[in-house]
C-alpha cells in the first residue's frame, strides 16, 4: 500500500480511532480482523462506478430537498477530485476503512468537511454495494459483447476466404465425411452467436436498480428512486427491497454465460492443437501466438491456444465458488457477499484474455491445403456417398449398400489406395451394375458440392451462410 501523501496526522488518528461505524463499540478493533474484514483489496476496482452512484444519489437528494443544492454541489466536486486522485494513482486506500466505499467516503469528508457527511443519508452500503456491481459488471458485459462480435467477424472473414477450401470432418477424431474449411469455421460463429445472446439476456435482468433499498427495508427519507435509475440508466428500481441487496443471481448468470463461453473457446483451442500438431498439420499458428522451447531448438509450442483451453477451469471455479458463497444465505445481506467480488472478476479477466487472443489467432492462421486434402484422402470420407448412391441408383437397400461399400473400403485398403483411385473394373466385381456414374460419388470434391441441404457445407451453401452470419452478426 502506499504511503498516504493526503492524510494528515490527525485523519489518520482519527481512522485509527474511530470507525465510520464506531459509534457504539468500546475497543479498536485487532489488526488480522481488520485485514480479513477488508474488501479494498480488491473492491478498489469500483471506484468509478461508487463515485457515479454516489453523484446521482447526491442530486437526488438534493432535488428531493434531503440535502442542498449547496452541499451536492460541493459533494460532486469533492468526489470528481477523489475519482482524479485515485486514477492518476495518488489515493491512498486504507485496510482500515474496510472498503471502496468508506475509504471515498472518508476522504470526501476529509476535502469537503461537515456537508461531506450527509452523502450517506438514505442509503447503506449494502444497496450501494450491490448497484456499484450491476454498474461495473453491465459496462463489462458489453464489452465482452463486442469482443466476442469481433471474433465472430475474424471467423466469418476467415470462412469466407476459404468456402471451398477441403478439409476432413470428424466424428470420434475418426475421418468421417468431407467438409470445408469455412463450414468448421462457421459452427463456432454460431456458439458465439449464442454465447452473445445469453450475455444480453443476462444484462436484461441485471439492470434493475438495488440503490434506495437501504440496509434492507427501504427508507422513511421522501427518495425518488426512479429519477437515479433513470440517471443511471437502469430500466427500473428493484421491486423489493429485501431481495434487492441479497441478489446476486447477475453475477451468477454470468459467469455461467462466461462458462459456456469458455466452453466454446476451449473446444476451438483444442483444434487449434491438434490442427497444428507435426501429425495434422493442417495449420500454421501466427509466430506470435507461440512460443519456443527453451531447450529444443525446433519447437513452435502453441502456447495460447493451450491457455485458453485451460481457461475454464478457473471460470467453473469462479462459479462454483459463488453459487457456494450464496447457497444457504438467509435473507438479506451477509458478509458472506463480500466474496462474490473476486469469483466476477477474475471470471471477466480471463474471459477477456481468451476472447482476444483467440481473435488474433485466427485472424493470423494459415490453413495447408494440401494436408488436409491428404488426410482426407485417407480416411475414405465419400463411402457414405457410394453407399447413398447405390440406395437411390442401383436400388439396393441401405443395409446391403452399407455392407458393399465397406467390401469396396477394404479393398482400397488393402491397395493401399484412395477410393477414387479405385477403378470401374475392380468395383464392378463387387458390384457388377454400377457405372461410371458410381466413380464419379467418389471424388471428394463431387461429394461436397452434393451436401445442399440448409445448414449442410457445398460451398455454394457456405457462401451464402457467410453472406447470413454477416446480417445476423456483424450488423450494427
Ligand atoms: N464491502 C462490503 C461488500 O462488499 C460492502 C457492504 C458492507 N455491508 C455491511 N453491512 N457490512 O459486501
Amino acid at each position: 500500500m502506499k504511503t498516504d501523501i493526503y492524510m494528515t496526522k490527525k485523519n489518520i488518528d482519527k481512522i485509527n480511532n474511530s470507525k465510520i461505524w464506531g459509534g457504539r463499540f468500546s475497543s479498536s478493533s485487532n489488526e488480522l480482523m481488520e485485514e480479513f474484514n477488508a474488501s479494498i483489496q480488491f473492491d478498489k476496482k469500483l471506484y468509478i462506478e461508487d463515485i457515479e452512484c454516489s453523484i446521482v444519489h447526491a442530486e437526488m437528494l438534493s432535488n428531493q430537498k434531503i440535502i442542498t443544492k449547496k452541499d451536492y454541489t460541493l459533494i460532486k466536486n469533492g468526489l470528481n477530485q477523489i475519482k482524479k486522485e485515485i486514477t492518476d494513482n495518488k489515493f491512498v486506500f486504507s485496510i482500515k476503512l474496510e472498503d471502496i466505499h468508506m475509504n471515498i467516503e472518508t476522504r470526501l469528508v476529509d476535502i469537503i468537511g461537515e456537508p461531506g457527511k450527509k452523502l450517506h443519508t438514505a442509503r447503506s452500503r449494502n444497496d450501494q454495494v450491490a448497484t456499484d456491481i450491476k454498474l461495473w459488471l453491465r459496462k463489462r458485459i458489453d464489452e465482452i459483447e463486442i469482443d466476442i462480435k469481433s471474433l465472430q467477424s475474424a471467423l466469418i472473414y476467415k470462412a469466407e476466404l476459404h468456402y471451398n477450401l477441403l478439409m476432413p470432418g470428424y466424428t470420434h477424431l475418426q475421418v468421417a465425411q468431407p467438409v470445408t474449411f469455412g463450414h468448421h469455421l462457421l459452427a463456432y460463429v454460431e456458439m458465439l452467436g449464442r454465447d452473445r445472446s445469453r450475455l444480453v439476456d443476462c444484462r436484461k435482468r441485471l439492470n434493475e436498480l438495488p440503490l434506495g433499498s437501504a440496509a434492507l427495508a427501504g427508507t422513511s427519507y421522501p427518495i425518488d428512486r426512479h429519477f437515479v435509475a433513470d440517471k443511471l440508466d437502469f430500466d427500473r428500481p428493484t421491486a423489493n427491497s429485501m431481495d434487492a441487496v441479497s441478489d446476486r443471481d447477475f453475477a451468477v448468470e454470468f459467469i455461467s454465460s462466461a462458462s459456456l463461453i469458455a466452453i466454446h473457446l476451449s473446444r476451438l483451442a483444442e483444434e487449434l492443437v491438434i490442427w497444428s500438431s507435426d501429425r495434422f498439420n493442417f495449420i500454421k499458428l501466427p509466430e506470435n501466438y507461440t512460443t519456443g522451447s527453451s531447450i529444443m531448438p525446433q519447437k513452435r509450442n502453441p502456447d495460447a491456444a493451450e491457455l485458453i483451453r485451460a481457461k475454464p477451469g478457473r471460470i467453473f471455479g469462479n462459479l462454483i465458488n459463488l453459487m457456494t458463497v450464496l447457497k444457504g444465505l438467509p435473507m438479506t445481506y451477509g458478509k458472506d457477499m463480500q466474496e462474490d467480488k473476486e469469483p466476477i472478476f477474475d471470471t471477466v479477466n480471463s474471459i477477456k484474455l481468451c476472447v482476444i487472443n483467440m481473435e488474433g489467432m485466427i485472424n493470423g492462421l494459415e490453413p495447408i491445403p494440401k494436408n488436409m486434402l491428404s488426410a482426407l484422402q485417407k480416411g475414405f470420407p465419400t463411402a457414405t456417398d457410394l453407399a447413398d448412391y447405390l440406395v437411390t441408383k442401383l436400388k439396393i437397400p441401405f443395409r446391403d449398400a452399407h455392407r458393399i461399400t465397406g467390401e469396396i473400403v477394404l479393398l482400397a485398403e488393402k491397395k493401399d489406395c484412395n477410393l477414387e483411385d479405385l477403378s470401374l473394373k475392380e468395383m464392378q466385381d463387387i458390384i457388377p451394375t454400377i457405372d461410371k456414374s458410381g466413380l464419379a460419388v467418389l471424388k471428394i470434391k463431387n461429394s461436397v458440392a452434393s451436401r445442399v441441404s440448409y445448414g449442410g457445407t457445398a460451398p455454394t451453401n457456405v457462401m451464402n451462410a457467410v453472406k447470413e452470419a454477416k446480417k445476423r452478426f456483424l450488423k450494427d
